[in-house]
Protein backbone atom coordinates (compact mmCIF):
# COMPACT_ATOMS: atom_id res chain seq x y z
CA UNK A 1 0.00 0.00 0.00
CA UNK A 2 1.37 3.29 -1.00
CA UNK A 3 2.65 5.74 2.13
CA UNK A 4 1.28 9.21 2.00
CA UNK A 5 3.29 12.05 4.26
CA UNK A 6 0.88 15.20 4.58
CA UNK A 7 2.78 18.04 5.79
CA UNK A 8 0.71 20.65 8.00
CA UNK A 9 -1.48 17.73 9.59
CA UNK A 10 -2.74 19.89 11.52
CA UNK A 11 -3.88 22.61 9.62
CA UNK A 12 -7.07 23.17 7.59
CA UNK A 13 -6.09 21.09 4.34
CA UNK A 14 -3.80 18.86 6.44
CA UNK A 15 -6.75 17.56 8.90
CA UNK A 16 -9.24 17.20 6.42
CA UNK A 17 -7.31 15.30 3.71
CA UNK A 18 -5.76 12.85 6.26
CA UNK A 19 -9.02 12.34 7.55
CA UNK A 20 -10.86 11.66 4.72
CA UNK A 21 -7.87 9.47 3.56
CA UNK A 22 -7.56 7.17 6.71
CA UNK A 23 -11.57 6.71 6.31
CA UNK A 24 -10.14 4.73 3.33
CA UNK A 25 -8.04 3.17 5.17
CA UNK A 26 -4.78 4.78 3.68
CA UNK A 27 -1.95 4.75 4.91
CA UNK A 28 -1.23 8.34 6.44
CA UNK A 29 2.16 10.02 8.16
CA UNK A 30 1.17 13.24 9.64
CA UNK A 31 4.01 15.95 10.48
CA UNK A 32 3.16 19.90 11.98
CA UNK A 33 5.07 22.07 14.11
CA UNK A 34 1.75 23.45 15.48
CA UNK A 35 3.10 26.65 14.56
CA UNK A 36 -0.55 27.50 12.94
CA UNK A 37 -2.68 24.00 13.37
CA UNK A 38 -3.83 22.58 16.79
CA UNK A 39 -3.23 18.68 18.28
CA UNK A 40 -6.64 18.56 18.27
CA UNK A 41 -7.41 18.87 15.45
CA UNK A 42 -4.89 16.10 14.33
CA UNK A 43 -6.47 12.58 13.13
CA UNK A 44 -6.80 10.61 16.26
CA UNK A 45 -5.87 8.13 14.62
CA UNK A 46 -2.58 9.19 13.63
CA UNK A 47 -1.30 9.91 17.02
CA UNK A 48 -2.88 6.68 18.65
CA UNK A 49 -0.58 4.81 15.53
CA UNK A 50 2.46 7.33 16.51
CA UNK A 51 2.49 8.27 12.82
CA UNK A 52 1.93 11.89 13.70
CA UNK A 53 4.96 13.92 14.44
CA UNK A 54 5.04 17.21 16.15
CA UNK A 55 8.70 18.51 13.84
CA UNK A 56 9.19 21.95 12.32
CA UNK A 57 9.99 21.02 8.43
CA UNK A 58 13.09 23.89 9.24
CA UNK A 59 14.64 20.94 11.20
CA UNK A 60 16.48 19.25 8.46
CA UNK A 61 17.53 16.15 10.27
CA UNK A 62 14.44 15.73 11.99
CA UNK A 63 12.55 15.95 8.87
CA UNK A 64 14.99 13.63 7.11
CA UNK A 65 14.38 10.79 10.43
CA UNK A 66 10.74 10.52 9.24
CA UNK A 67 11.82 10.26 5.36
CA UNK A 68 14.05 7.69 6.40
CA UNK A 69 11.91 5.61 8.39
CA UNK A 70 8.61 5.97 6.45
CA UNK A 71 9.76 6.37 2.95
CA UNK A 72 6.81 8.29 1.37
CA UNK A 73 5.51 7.32 -1.73
CA UNK A 74 3.68 10.48 -2.34
CA UNK A 75 4.05 13.59 -0.26
CA UNK A 76 1.27 16.51 0.02
CA UNK A 77 3.05 19.11 1.48
CA UNK A 78 0.37 21.65 2.82
CA UNK A 79 2.74 23.31 5.86
CA UNK A 80 3.01 27.11 5.09
CA UNK A 81 2.48 29.76 7.31
CA UNK A 82 -0.28 31.89 4.83
CA UNK A 83 -0.73 35.26 6.02
CA UNK A 84 -0.38 36.85 2.71
CA UNK A 85 -1.14 40.93 4.02
CA UNK A 86 0.99 40.41 6.79
CA UNK A 87 4.06 38.90 4.61
CA UNK A 88 5.65 42.21 3.79
CA UNK A 89 6.53 43.07 7.56
CA UNK A 90 7.87 39.11 8.20
CA UNK A 91 10.08 38.83 5.42
CA UNK A 92 12.76 36.62 7.59
CA UNK A 93 9.70 34.49 8.69
CA UNK A 94 8.02 34.36 5.44
CA UNK A 95 10.59 32.97 3.54
CA UNK A 96 12.31 30.89 5.71
CA UNK A 97 9.10 29.26 7.09
CA UNK A 98 7.85 29.06 3.31
CA UNK A 99 10.66 28.48 1.16
CA UNK A 100 13.57 26.94 2.89
CA UNK A 101 11.18 24.46 4.85
CA UNK A 102 9.70 23.33 2.03
CA UNK A 103 13.43 22.73 0.14
CA UNK A 104 14.04 20.61 2.91
CA UNK A 105 10.85 18.71 1.76
CA UNK A 106 12.16 18.70 -1.81
CA UNK A 107 15.34 17.37 -0.54
CA UNK A 108 14.10 14.56 0.79
CA UNK A 109 11.33 13.36 -1.67
CA UNK A 110 14.73 13.26 -4.21
CA UNK A 111 17.29 11.41 -1.50
CA UNK A 112 14.34 9.56 -0.66
CA UNK A 113 12.48 8.33 -3.72
CA UNK A 114 9.06 9.96 -3.28
CA UNK A 115 6.94 9.07 -6.46
CA UNK A 116 5.19 12.39 -6.56
CA UNK A 117 5.60 15.80 -4.63
CA UNK A 118 2.03 17.73 -4.44
CA UNK A 119 2.53 21.02 -3.22
CA UNK A 120 -0.15 23.88 -2.38
CA UNK A 121 1.16 26.98 -3.73
CA UNK A 122 -1.39 29.75 -4.07
CA UNK A 123 -3.76 32.03 -6.37
CA UNK A 124 -1.37 35.18 -4.67
CA UNK A 125 1.11 33.96 -7.95
CA UNK A 126 -0.22 36.05 -10.27
CA UNK A 127 -0.26 38.96 -8.57
CA UNK A 128 -2.37 41.94 -9.77
CA UNK A 129 -2.30 39.55 -13.26
CA UNK A 130 -4.85 39.80 -15.57
CA UNK A 131 -7.64 37.77 -14.00
CA UNK A 132 -9.26 35.22 -14.77
CA UNK A 133 -6.29 33.37 -14.10
CA UNK A 134 -5.15 30.49 -16.16
CA UNK A 135 -2.57 28.47 -15.05
CA UNK A 136 -0.35 29.20 -18.29
CA UNK A 137 -0.31 33.28 -17.27
CA UNK A 138 3.01 34.52 -16.53
CA UNK A 139 3.33 34.35 -12.47
CA UNK A 140 3.88 37.86 -11.38
CA UNK A 141 3.51 38.05 -7.30
CA UNK A 142 3.47 41.41 -5.39
CA UNK A 143 3.97 40.22 -2.07
CA UNK A 144 6.51 37.99 0.00
CA UNK A 145 3.81 35.03 0.19
CA UNK A 146 3.47 34.86 -3.48
CA UNK A 147 7.22 35.64 -3.90
CA UNK A 148 7.62 32.23 -2.04
CA UNK A 149 5.33 30.33 -3.49
CA UNK A 150 6.49 30.78 -6.76
CA UNK A 151 10.33 30.28 -5.65
CA UNK A 152 9.32 27.10 -4.50
CA UNK A 153 7.13 26.12 -7.50
CA UNK A 154 10.57 26.81 -9.70
CA UNK A 155 12.56 24.62 -7.46
CA UNK A 156 10.21 22.21 -7.96
CA UNK A 157 10.40 22.43 -12.29
CA UNK A 158 14.24 22.42 -11.33
CA UNK A 159 14.56 19.48 -9.69
CA UNK A 160 12.14 17.25 -12.22
CA UNK A 161 14.33 18.86 -14.65
CA UNK A 162 17.51 17.94 -13.45
CA UNK A 163 16.92 14.54 -10.79
CA UNK A 164 12.79 13.74 -12.26
CA UNK A 165 11.26 14.76 -9.83
CA UNK A 166 7.51 14.14 -10.28
CA UNK A 167 5.13 16.74 -8.81
CA UNK A 168 1.88 18.41 -9.22
CA UNK A 169 1.39 22.28 -8.16
CA UNK A 170 -2.08 23.29 -6.66
CA UNK A 171 -3.15 27.08 -6.47
CA UNK A 172 -5.92 27.28 -4.61
CA UNK A 173 -7.68 30.30 -2.89
CA UNK A 174 -10.01 31.12 -0.03
CA UNK A 175 -10.98 27.52 1.42
CA UNK A 176 -13.23 27.60 4.62
CA UNK A 177 -14.05 25.00 7.02
CA UNK A 178 -14.15 23.93 10.29
CA UNK A 179 -10.60 23.55 11.91
CA UNK A 180 -9.57 26.50 10.27
CA UNK A 181 -7.33 28.64 12.68
CA UNK A 182 -9.50 31.38 13.64
CA UNK A 183 -7.36 32.55 16.31
CA UNK A 184 -4.74 34.48 13.80
CA UNK A 185 -5.22 37.92 13.35
CA UNK A 186 -3.66 38.22 10.35
CA UNK A 187 -5.53 35.75 8.21
CA UNK A 188 -8.92 33.80 7.43
CA UNK A 189 -11.20 36.70 7.24
CA UNK A 190 -14.11 34.54 8.09
CA UNK A 191 -12.86 32.83 10.59
CA UNK A 192 -11.69 36.13 12.23
CA UNK A 193 -15.18 37.50 12.11
CA UNK A 194 -16.54 34.72 14.14
CA UNK A 195 -13.99 34.71 16.57
CA UNK A 196 -14.40 38.74 16.98
CA UNK A 197 -17.96 38.17 17.43
CA UNK A 198 -18.29 35.34 20.04
CA UNK A 199 -15.75 37.90 22.15
CA UNK A 200 -18.69 40.62 21.37
CA UNK A 201 -16.02 42.82 19.31
CA UNK A 202 -16.66 44.07 15.94
CA UNK A 203 -16.48 42.73 12.32
CA UNK A 204 -13.73 44.56 10.96
CA UNK A 205 -12.93 45.40 7.57
CA UNK A 206 -9.81 46.52 5.77
CA UNK A 207 -11.46 49.57 3.09
CA UNK A 208 -14.37 50.17 1.87
CA UNK A 209 -15.10 46.35 1.44
CA UNK A 210 -16.15 46.18 -1.71
CA UNK A 211 -12.85 43.65 -3.02
CA UNK A 212 -13.73 40.64 -4.37
CA UNK A 213 -13.39 37.06 -3.30
CA UNK A 214 -14.67 33.78 -3.65
CA UNK A 215 -14.61 31.08 -0.86
CA UNK A 216 -15.23 27.25 -1.11
CA UNK A 217 -15.55 24.41 1.24
CA UNK A 218 -12.98 22.36 2.24
CA UNK A 219 -14.86 19.14 1.41
CA UNK A 220 -14.97 19.83 -2.38
CA UNK A 221 -11.25 19.48 -2.24
CA UNK A 222 -10.70 16.06 -1.25
CA UNK A 223 -11.59 13.74 -4.24
CA UNK A 224 -9.53 16.03 -6.80
CA UNK A 225 -6.71 16.38 -3.83
CA UNK A 226 -6.75 12.27 -3.75
CA UNK A 227 -6.30 12.14 -8.34
CA UNK A 228 -2.88 13.11 -7.98
CA UNK A 229 -1.55 9.83 -6.75
CA UNK A 230 -3.12 8.30 -10.16
CA UNK A 231 -1.75 10.54 -12.58
CA UNK A 232 -1.81 14.38 -14.03
CA UNK A 233 2.22 14.52 -13.52
CA UNK A 234 3.44 17.78 -13.91
CA UNK A 235 0.68 19.60 -14.35
CA UNK A 236 -0.69 22.53 -12.58
CA UNK A 237 -4.47 23.51 -11.68
CA UNK A 238 -6.13 26.18 -10.27
CA UNK A 239 -8.83 24.67 -7.67
CA UNK A 240 -11.23 26.94 -6.24
CA UNK A 241 -15.09 28.84 -6.41
CA UNK A 242 -16.09 30.65 -9.26
CA UNK A 243 -18.93 32.56 -7.54
CA UNK A 244 -17.51 35.71 -5.70
CA UNK A 245 -18.68 38.48 -3.00
CA UNK A 246 -18.21 41.44 -2.22
CA UNK A 247 -16.23 41.05 1.20
CA UNK A 248 -19.22 44.03 2.66
CA UNK A 249 -21.73 40.90 1.69
CA UNK A 250 -20.01 38.34 3.60
CA UNK A 251 -19.85 40.32 6.51
CA UNK A 252 -23.43 41.01 6.49
CA UNK A 253 -24.04 37.31 6.10
CA UNK A 254 -21.99 36.61 9.08
CA UNK A 255 -23.99 38.85 10.95
CA UNK A 256 -27.36 38.14 10.05
CA UNK A 257 -26.04 34.36 11.00
CA UNK A 258 -24.43 35.82 14.32
CA UNK A 259 -27.78 36.84 15.11
CA UNK A 260 -29.39 33.10 15.15
CA UNK A 261 -27.00 32.53 17.88
CA UNK A 262 -28.30 35.43 19.67
CA UNK A 263 -25.19 37.66 18.86
CA UNK A 264 -25.28 41.25 17.05
CA UNK A 265 -21.72 42.28 15.88
CA UNK A 266 -21.33 45.95 14.01
CA UNK A 267 -19.50 46.39 11.45
CA UNK A 268 -16.54 48.74 11.40
CA UNK A 269 -14.07 50.02 8.83
CA UNK A 270 -10.14 49.92 8.84
CA UNK A 271 -7.87 51.78 6.45
CA UNK A 272 -7.38 49.72 3.72
CA UNK A 273 -4.85 47.15 3.08
CA UNK A 274 -1.65 46.69 0.26
CA UNK A 275 -3.96 44.03 -1.11
CA UNK A 276 -5.26 42.76 -4.48
CA UNK A 277 -8.67 43.87 -5.35
CA UNK A 278 -10.16 41.91 -7.77
CA UNK A 279 -8.02 38.44 -7.86
CA UNK A 280 -9.95 35.39 -9.39
CA UNK A 281 -9.16 32.44 -11.35
CA UNK A 282 -10.87 30.02 -14.07
CA UNK A 283 -11.31 26.50 -12.87
CA UNK A 284 -11.86 24.61 -15.75
CA UNK A 285 -8.62 22.48 -15.70
CA UNK A 286 -9.42 21.16 -12.12
CA UNK A 287 -13.02 21.00 -13.93
CA UNK A 288 -12.33 19.06 -16.75
CA UNK A 289 -9.46 17.00 -15.59
CA UNK A 290 -10.07 16.45 -11.81
CA UNK A 291 -14.05 16.14 -11.50
CA UNK A 292 -13.28 19.12 -9.10
CA UNK A 293 -16.57 20.86 -8.42
CA UNK A 294 -17.47 23.10 -6.27
CA UNK A 295 -21.55 23.24 -4.81
CA UNK A 296 -20.34 25.71 -1.74
CA UNK A 297 -23.45 27.01 0.22
CA UNK A 298 -21.50 29.81 1.82
CA UNK A 299 -24.30 30.53 4.38
CA UNK A 300 -24.55 26.98 5.41
CA UNK A 301 -20.85 26.66 5.90
CA UNK A 302 -20.28 29.59 7.52
CA UNK A 303 -23.40 28.71 9.92
CA UNK A 304 -21.61 25.16 10.24
CA UNK A 305 -18.05 26.88 11.24
CA UNK A 306 -19.95 29.11 13.75
CA UNK A 307 -21.51 26.32 15.66
CA UNK A 308 -18.07 24.39 15.65
CA UNK A 309 -16.28 27.89 17.19
CA UNK A 310 -19.32 28.06 19.67
CA UNK A 311 -17.75 24.45 21.06
CA UNK A 312 -13.90 25.78 20.83
CA UNK A 313 -12.00 26.17 24.05
CA UNK A 314 -10.57 29.62 24.76
CA UNK A 315 -7.36 29.97 23.00
CA UNK A 316 -4.24 32.71 22.53
CA UNK A 317 -4.86 34.98 19.63
CA UNK A 318 -1.34 34.84 17.41
CA UNK A 319 0.67 37.64 17.69
CA UNK A 320 3.64 38.11 15.07
CA UNK A 321 6.83 39.82 16.43
CA UNK A 322 7.26 42.76 13.66
CA UNK A 323 11.14 42.57 11.45
CA UNK A 324 9.64 45.92 9.67
CA UNK A 325 7.67 48.64 11.57
CA UNK A 326 7.56 50.96 8.49
CA UNK A 327 3.86 51.45 7.04
CA UNK A 328 2.39 48.50 9.45
CA UNK A 329 -1.47 49.29 9.63
CA UNK A 330 -2.88 50.70 12.99
CA UNK A 331 -5.25 47.43 13.71
CA UNK A 332 -1.94 45.46 13.76
CA UNK A 333 0.33 47.59 15.96
N1 LIG B 1 -6.69 27.85 2.90
C1 LIG B 1 -6.60 28.56 1.80
O1 LIG B 1 -7.51 29.27 1.42
C2 LIG B 1 -5.35 28.51 0.96
C3 LIG B 1 -5.30 29.29 -0.19
C4 LIG B 1 -4.14 29.26 -0.97
C5 LIG B 1 -3.09 28.47 -0.59
N2 LIG B 1 -3.16 27.73 0.55
C6 LIG B 1 -2.01 26.93 0.92
O2 LIG B 1 -2.45 25.65 1.30
C7 LIG B 1 -1.65 25.16 2.36
C8 LIG B 1 -2.52 24.74 3.53
O3 LIG B 1 -3.31 25.83 3.94
P1 LIG B 1 -4.21 25.76 5.23
O4 LIG B 1 -5.34 26.68 5.01
O5 LIG B 1 -4.47 24.35 5.57
O6 LIG B 1 -3.24 26.41 6.30
P2 LIG B 1 -3.14 26.11 7.86
O7 LIG B 1 -2.41 27.23 8.49
O8 LIG B 1 -4.48 25.74 8.38
O9 LIG B 1 -2.23 24.81 7.91
C9 LIG B 1 -0.85 24.86 7.72
C10 LIG B 1 -0.21 23.97 8.76
O10 LIG B 1 1.21 23.97 8.53
C11 LIG B 1 1.87 23.97 9.78
N3 LIG B 1 3.21 24.55 9.59
C12 LIG B 1 3.52 25.80 9.22
N4 LIG B 1 4.84 25.95 9.14
C13 LIG B 1 5.39 24.76 9.47
C14 LIG B 1 6.72 24.29 9.59
N5 LIG B 1 7.77 25.09 9.38
N6 LIG B 1 6.93 23.01 9.94
C15 LIG B 1 5.88 22.18 10.19
N7 LIG B 1 4.60 22.57 10.11
C16 LIG B 1 4.35 23.85 9.76
C17 LIG B 1 0.99 24.81 10.69
O11 LIG B 1 1.19 24.50 12.06
C18 LIG B 1 -0.42 24.46 10.20
O12 LIG B 1 -0.99 23.42 10.98
C19 LIG B 1 -0.65 26.27 2.69
O13 LIG B 1 0.55 25.99 2.02
C20 LIG B 1 -1.28 27.50 2.11
O14 LIG B 1 -0.31 28.44 1.74
C21 LIG B 1 -4.27 27.74 1.33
Amino acid sequence: MSKILITGAAGLLGSHFSEYLLNKDREVIGVDNLSGGYIEHVDKRLIKKKRFYKVDLLNASALEKIFKKHKPDFVYHFAAYAAEGLSPFIRNYNYNNNVISSINVINNCLNYGAKKLIFTSSMAVYGIGNPPFTEDQLPNPVDPYGIAKYAVEMDMKQACDQFGLNYNIIRPHNVIGIKQNIWDQYRNVIGIWIRKTLSGEPISIFGDGLQKRAFSDISFYMAPFEKFMTGHDRETFNIGADKEFEILEIARLVQKIAGKFGYSPEIKHFEPRHEVKVAYCNHEKAKFHLGFEDNTDIESTIREMFEWALKQPKRRIKKMKYEVEKNIYSFWK
